[in-house]
């Protein structure tokens, strides 16, 4: 018999209280740990698809400890306007061309029937500037045809083994930058509305490949298309569906925030806030770079120098979509509009819900601001930010009185202690060497979550894949077939550099 059928059959929680736990809990020794054969730490994607990966190995003792009421992670749906908005991912990017890959996102959305819409982003835009509408659509075609430019140069890169440098080296290179307010807007559009940080402050070459692993089918991506998730029970319903199929109720801790992760050579052992603790013989950790990076979560013994260095160097971006509710819709018939101010990033998407495809007659339109803009706004009062955007609407609409919203809304992603940010974006001087290092195990503490996904790092599909990549790994593990995944101690210059 497997020691893991010994366990179900016995009980866990019956050893735990009857034999005391197997090792005492460091930081509270009144509390035996309950232990388990693997720990997953967060009910997001990567977190539900590990726990899934487990149990269709057979495995069935594991236990989620999530902080939330709720699984889903940064799938998180807001109630305004009288809709169901999503705070978090909205689409699912890149779908499935012919019998090439599938992003396994639109898989689970068609298996539980999720309610979603293609999203014209390229075909549907009405462009102004602060002189109200102005027809600069040559220029955003050309900021197409530009940003394509600047993914192929990437790729020759690659071929003759040339260093990395930032995207906007590489349309300076292509003699492809943006100059205009509009045309900084419409390379915004292509760039920074995708990756949530400018083309300064990212690495060329990754976000190439991001942009080919997920939307151009020739280079192995999904597809070009976006599909916008309109469901009213919210985008996070095709997890938390997937989940009702194999999880157990005593599978879950929900309402369970983990503050210290300490990791031996016999077991990880947790302790959450409120002094409980969880011990396993292996964990999979699945929170955000941003917690990462931060102290709201400690581990013992401390990161070793390699790891720190790649968790402190990949980056944490953020994304914020501004929502507002008028009375009747008043703006473009399109689905998009974009918005060129003098000041780059300064409330350039717009997006229009009361339109025939989304939430017609809902009367709600949202812009999105990222990177350091989504920074600077969440330190303001909403009632500031909100000037500023119907500031910005007077301007895109010189002949119509602005009405006041009826709401009015943004969450804070950058300050929430549970994702500090949005999703990871690669920077520039992070070689892959460095992300070896930022998704290896520390011995039997795994690592999972978008910020992982070598390929598709920043989206849904990438928390999915390794999610079941790591969740795969740790099942043998468990099984007896143990492998570690590679890193480096030192990160080195191919050459020096020299003064
Ligand atoms: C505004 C925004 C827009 C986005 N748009 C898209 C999009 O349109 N399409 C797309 O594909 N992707 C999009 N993304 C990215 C996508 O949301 C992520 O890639 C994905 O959800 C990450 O899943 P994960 O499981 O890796 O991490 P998470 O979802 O962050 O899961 C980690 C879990 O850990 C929990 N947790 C954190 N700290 C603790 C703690 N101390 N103790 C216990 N639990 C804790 C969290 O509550 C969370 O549930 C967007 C993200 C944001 C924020
Ligand atoms: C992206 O794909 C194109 C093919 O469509 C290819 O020419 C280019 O080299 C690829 N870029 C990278 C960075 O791999
Ligand atoms: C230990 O746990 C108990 C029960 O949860 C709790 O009442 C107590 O405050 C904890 N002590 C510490 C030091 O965390
Ligand atoms: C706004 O009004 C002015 C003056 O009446 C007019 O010239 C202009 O075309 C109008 N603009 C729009 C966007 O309707």
């Amino acid at each position: 018999m497997s020691s893991h059928l010994l366990w179900c059959l016995l009980g866990i929680h019956l050893l735990g209280t009857a034999f005391g736990s197997p090792v005492a809990s460091a930081t509270n020794d009144s509390v035996p740990a309950s232990h388990h054969k693997v720990l997953i730490f967060g009910g997001g994607v990567s977190g539900v698809i590990a726990a899934r990966a487990l149990h269709d190995k057979g495995i069935s003792d594991f236990l989620i400890l999530e902080a939330r009421d709720e699984l889903g992670g940064r799938l998180i749906s807001h109630s305004f306007g009288g809709k169901v908005i999503e705070n978090g991912p909205n689409w699912i990017q890149g779908t499935q061309t012919g019998s090439g890959p599938e992003n396994p996102i639109l898989k689970l959305a068609l298996k539980h029937g999720l309610k979603t819409q293609f999203n014209d982003y390229f075909g549907s835009i009405t462009t102004y500037d602060p002189d109200g509408s102005t027809d600069y659509i040559d220029i955003f075609n050309n900021a197409v045809d530009k940003y394509t430019s600047l993914v192929n140069s990437a790729g020759a890169r690659v071929g003759k083994s040339l260093v990395d440098l930032t995207s906007r080296s590489g349309y300076l290179i292509n003699r492809a930058n943006a100059h205009t307010p509009q045309e900084q807007a419409a390379e915004y559009y292509q760039f920074d509305w995708e990756y949530a940080q400018t083309p300064e402050q990212t690495s060329w070459i990754a976000s190439s490949w991001g942009n080919n692993f997920t939307y151009v089918p020739e280079a192995g991506g999904f597809s070009e298309d976006n599909l916008l998730s309109i469901d009213q029970r919210g985008f996070k319903y095709f997890l938390q569906a997937e989940g009702d199929e194999f999880l157990e109720a005593q599978q879950i801790r929900y309402n369970s925030r983990v503050k210290n992760i300490a990791h031996s050579d016999s077991q990880v052992r947790v302790t959450l806030d409120d002094g409980q603790t969880f011990s396993a013989d292996y964990a999979i950790c699945t929170f955000s770079l941003g917690v990462l990076q931060n102290d709201d979560v400690r581990f013992e013994p401390e990161l070793p120098d390699y790891k720190l260095e790649a968790i402190s160097s990949m980056t944490m971006a953020t994304y914020t979509k501004i929502f507002l509710q008028f009375p009747k819709k008043f703006w473009f018939d399109t689905e998009m509009g974009l918005y060129a101010d003098s000041e780059r990033g300064r409330y350039p998407v717009w997006q229009s819900l009361d339109h025939e495809n989304f939430f017609p007659g809902s009367g709600i339109i949202f812009v999105t601001v990222t990177g350091d803009y989504s920074q600077r706004i969440e330190r303001l009062p909403d009632s500031q930010v909100k000037e500023e955007v119907l500031g910005v609407m007077r301007q895109m609409f010189p002949n119509i009185t602005i009405p006041e919203p009826l709401d009015f809304f943004f969450p804070r992603w950058f300050s929430d202690p549970l994702f500090r940010g949005s999703y990871s974006n690669w920077p520039p001087s992070f070689f892959s060497e460095h992300h070896d290092n930022l998704r290896a195990n520390l011995g039997r503490l795994y690592f999972s979550g978008e910020a992982m996904s070598q390929k598709y790092f920043g989206f849904l599909h990438g928390a999915y894949d390794e999610g079941q990549n790591i969740g795969t790994l740790v099942a043998q593990c468990v099984q007896g077939g143990c492998v570690s995944l590679k890193s480096v101690q030192l990160v080195r210059n191919a050459h020096p550099y020299e003064i």
